[in-house]
C-alpha cells in the first residue's frame, strides 16, 4: 500500500464491530499505509468532512487491545442512504472530493446490508468516473442476515450474551411460585431475521430445559394459537417463558409491536422502530389469564455486551477487518469479504471475498426447516450452526471492577455533521 485508507462504521453498533477496526488498521499499517483515517459517523459525518487520524486514537498494543474489547462504534456510526447517481450526483462528488483530498487508496466500511449499498454505489461511481479508490466492505451485524457469507461477525456475541441472559431469566423466573402462574415474555432484536431469537435455544442443556416457546419473524404469528399454547402451559406449570422476535408480524404483515403503541419513527432506509413486542403480549396473557407477567427487552444490552462476548467472534471480526483491507491492497473494489465455513467440529472457517452487488440490499433468512413443524422452536441444525460461534471467552481488562474501553474520540461528542460543510 502506497497511499491512505479510510474506514467506516455504519448501522447498529456491535460488540465486535471494534475488533474489525482493530484489524483494518493493524493490516493497513503493516501493508504500508501511510495513514489511517477513521470518518466520523460514517459517511454522513464524511459529507461534512468529519474524520479522525487513528494513530492519534490507537497509541499503543494496549490501546489496540482495548479496541477489540469496547462495544459499540468507536467511530460512531450512521443510518444514512447514498441516494442514487442520477438522483443527487453532488453527493458523490463531495464524497470523491473529500477522498482525494484525504489521498486514498482504500475505502472499507464496516455494515449490514444497508451499509453494503453504499459500497456498492460507491464502487460503481468510482467504475464509471475513472477514480481509482478501491472500496471494500466488511460484514457487521448482530442480526446475521447478510447474503453469501456463512455468518457475520457481531452475531456470536449477541447469540452468547442472549443464550446466557435466557439461561439466567428461566432459573429466576422459576424460584417464586405466584398464585396464577408467571409468564414472561422476553423481546430480541433482529427485525426480519430469527437468528438472533433462535439463539435463546443455547439455554437448554443438562442443567436448563431451555425456554417453552420461540417465535421467529419469519413465520406469521397468530395470537390464538398463542394463547392456547401458553393456557396449556400454564396448566402445568409455574413459570412460562417466552420469546419472541421484536418483529413478528400477524398475517395481515401488521407488526405485534403495532397493536400495542403508536411508534411511527421510520429511518432513513424506511425500517419502523421496533419495540414493545413483549409489552403488549405480557399485558394481553396477565388480560386473559389473571397471571403475573413480565416483558422484558434485551435491547441494547444484547449488542453491547463486550463483557460477555465469544472469542471466536472478536477473533474473526478481526480477522475480516485485516482480509478486507488485503483485498483492496490487492486491486479488489465492489467486493464484501465473506466467511466460508469447512466444518462445525472442529470448527474452521476461512475468507474470501464477493460481489458486494449479489449482497446488498439482500437479507438472509432462518431457513423454514430450521424450525419445527408448529413453528415455535428452532430444531437441532440451528443449535449446531450457532454454537461454534459462541465459542471461548475474551478477558475483559478490569479496572475497578469494571472492564475498561478505548476512549471515544472527544470529535464524537458533538453531533453537527447534519450541518454539511
Ligand atoms: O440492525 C441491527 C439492529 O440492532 C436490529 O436488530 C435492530 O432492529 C436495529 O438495529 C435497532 O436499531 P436502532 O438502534 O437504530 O434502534
Amino acid at each position: 500500500m502506497r497511499r491512505n485508507v479510510i474506514v467506516g462504521q455504519s448501522g447498529g453498533p456491535t460488540a465486535a464491530i471494534n475488533s474489525s477496526l482493530a484489524g483494518v488498521y493493524r493490516t493497513a499499517i503493516d501493508r504500508g499505509a501511510k495513514k489511517v483515517y477513521g470518518m466520523l459517523y460514517g459517511v454522513e459525518g464524511l459529507l461534512s468532512e468529519r474524520y479522525i487520524d487513528l494513530a492519534d486514537h490507537i497509541k499503543s498494543e494496549l490501546d489496540a487491545e482495548l479496541l477489540k474489547r469496547t462495544p459499540a462504534a468507536f467511530l460512531g456510526s450512521c443510518r444514512f442512504k447514498l441516494p442514487e447517481i442520477f438522483e443527487d450526483k453532488s453527493v458523490y462528488e463531495k464524497i470523491f472530493e473529500v477522498l482525494d483530498k484525504l489521498d486514498i487508496e482504500a475505502f472499507i466500511y464496516i455494515g449490514g446490508n444497508d451499509s453494503m449499498d453504499t459500497i456498492k454505489k460507491l464502487s460503481d461511481y468510482a467504475i464509471v468516473t475513472g477514480h481509482n479508490t478501491k472500496f471494500i466492505g466488511c460484514p457487521k451485524t448482530i442480526d446475521n442476515d447478510l447474503a453469501l457469507t456463512d455468518h457475520t461477525p457481531g452475531y456470536g456475541s449477541a447469540a452468547k450474551y442472549i443464550g446466557t441472559s435466557m439461561k439466567e431469566i428461566i432459573r429466576d423466573s422459576f424460584c417464586l411460585a405466584y398464585d396464577n402462574g408467571l409468564v414472561t415474555i422476553v423481546e430480541i432484536m433482529g427485525r426480519n431475521a430469527g437468528w438472533l431469537t433462535g439463539a435463546v435455544a443455547l439455554a437448554k442443556g443438562e442443567d436448563s430445559d431451555g425456554p417453552d416457546l420461540i417465535y421467529l419473524p419469519e413465520i406469521p404469528f397468530d395470537l390464538d394459537k398463542f394463547k392456547e399454547k401458553v393456557e396449556k402451559l400454564l396448566k402445568e406449570r409455574n413459570s412460562v417463558v417466552v420469546a419472541v422476535s421484536e418483529g413478528i408480524k400477524l398475517k395481515s404483515g401488521e407488526y405485534v409491536c403495532e397493536l400495542g403503541n403508536n411508534i411511527d419513527f421510520v429511518d432513513a432506509f424506511g425500517h419502523k422502530q421496533l419495540s414493545g413486542t413483549a409489552t403488549f403480549l405480557a399485558n394481553f396473557v396477565a388480560g386473559e389469564f389473571g397471571c403475573k407477567s413480565r416483558a422484558i427487552e434485551l435491547s441494547t444490552l444484547q449488542r453491547s455486551a463486550s463483557h460477555a462476548a465469544s472469542r471466536v467472534d472478536i477473533l474473526e471480526a478481526y480477522q475480516v477487518g485485516g482480509a478486507a483491507v488485503k483485498a483492496a491492497d490487492e486491486g479488489d473494489t465492489g467486493k464484501m469479504v465473506v466467511l466460508n465455513r469447512l466444518s462445525d467440529d472442529p470448527y474452521q472457517c476461512g475468507t474470501e471475498v464477493k460481489d458486494v452487488h449479489k449482497i446488498a440490499n439482500d437479507e438472509k433468512l432462518v431457513p423454514r426447516n430450521w424450525v419445527d413443524q408448529e413453528g415455535t422452536y428452532v430444531t437441532n441444525e440451528f443449535i449446531s450452526y450457532v454454537k461454534p460461534l459462541i465459542q471461548g471467552d475474551v478477558s475483559p481488562i478490569m479496572v475497578d471492577g469494571i472492564p475498561r474501553h478505548l476512549y471515544q474520540p472527544e470529535e464524537l461528542k458533538c453531533r453537527n455533521h447534519k450541518k454539511r460543510k
